[in-house]
């Protein structure tokens, strides 16, 4: 859990939004409604676009690429386009100063979302915390898949192919897991190489340690294999191995 200081309120004109970068590169919106400001994610969800482009009329926003609306309230969709709800961040306000307090991409992982409390706790321990910038790279094909990756915040894109430059889809959303090939048996060299195409946050967990982390908690680990199952079929049925 961190707390990042935004901005003062202030600067958000009112019934307004302004977008910000933070040091650890994450692109945060600041909307205002009335008393009451709101964070959310900086991107729209469908494509790399800054959603303070977009228009705000104090209640519903509107990213003005294609039209997907977000009641600022809860972040919810709004209308029949947007396929996605938005990111929300808790906001804290004190002394005219905009806060925005994150969670753990570990609690927004949808593979970990079902695990107890207490294996939560043990695997948010075993996570090392990793920025790369744009163009970095993560892994190669051919790279032993020793570690598995949550995005925090920031953008991956996947290449594969003989020579690694055929793109095969990209995550955006805090929480996605990828890299998962470290849980699995017999799957020991990466089939895709992963870049950051902006700044970006990533968790970094050991999968062996995951594992043991989850055999000592048969319950959460069954859930888990069940969620990773199904995380492989969709993929291996659109692009291959993440
Ligand atoms: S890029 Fe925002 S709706 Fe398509």
């Amino acid at each position: 859990m961190s707390k990042i200081r935004i901005c003062n309120t202030a600067e958000i004109p009112s019934n307004g939004m302004k977008e910000y970068d933070t040091e650890g590169g994450l692109k945060v919106l600041i909307a205002n409604a009335g008393d009451t400001y709101y964070a959310y994610q900086g991107l729209c969800p469908h494509q790399e676009v800054c959603l303070a482009e977009g228009y705000y009329d104090g209640a519903v926003l509107t990213c003005h690429q294609h039209l997907w609306q977000w009641d600022i309230t809860t972040g919810k969709e709004v209308g029949t386009l947007a396929e996605v709800p938005l990111e929300k961040y808790e906001v804290q306000v004190e002394d005219g100063e905009i806060f925005v307090v994150q969670s753990s991409a570990l609690k927004a992982a949808q593979l970990f979302m079902d695990v107890s409390d207490d294996t939560l706790q043990r695997l948010d321990l075993l996570a090392r915390r990793e920025k790369y910038g744009s163009g970095g790279v993560l892994y190669n094909i051919g790279d032993p898949t020793d570690d598995l990756y949550i995005l925090e915040s920031g953008r991956v894109e996947f290449l594969i192919g003989r020579d690694g430059t055929s793109p095969a889809g990209f995550v955006l959303r805090k929480g996605e897991v990828f890299g998962w090939a470290a849980l699995l048996e017999n799957q020991e060299r990466r089939i895709a190489k992963a870049t950051s195409l902006e700044d970006s946050v990533l968790l970094r967990l050991n999968g062996e340690a995951t594992l043991k982390a989850l055999e000592s908690d048969p319950v959460s680990g069954y859930l888990v294999m069940r969620k990773l199952s199904t995380l492989i079929t969709r993929h291996l049925g659109s692009q291959g191995e993440k």
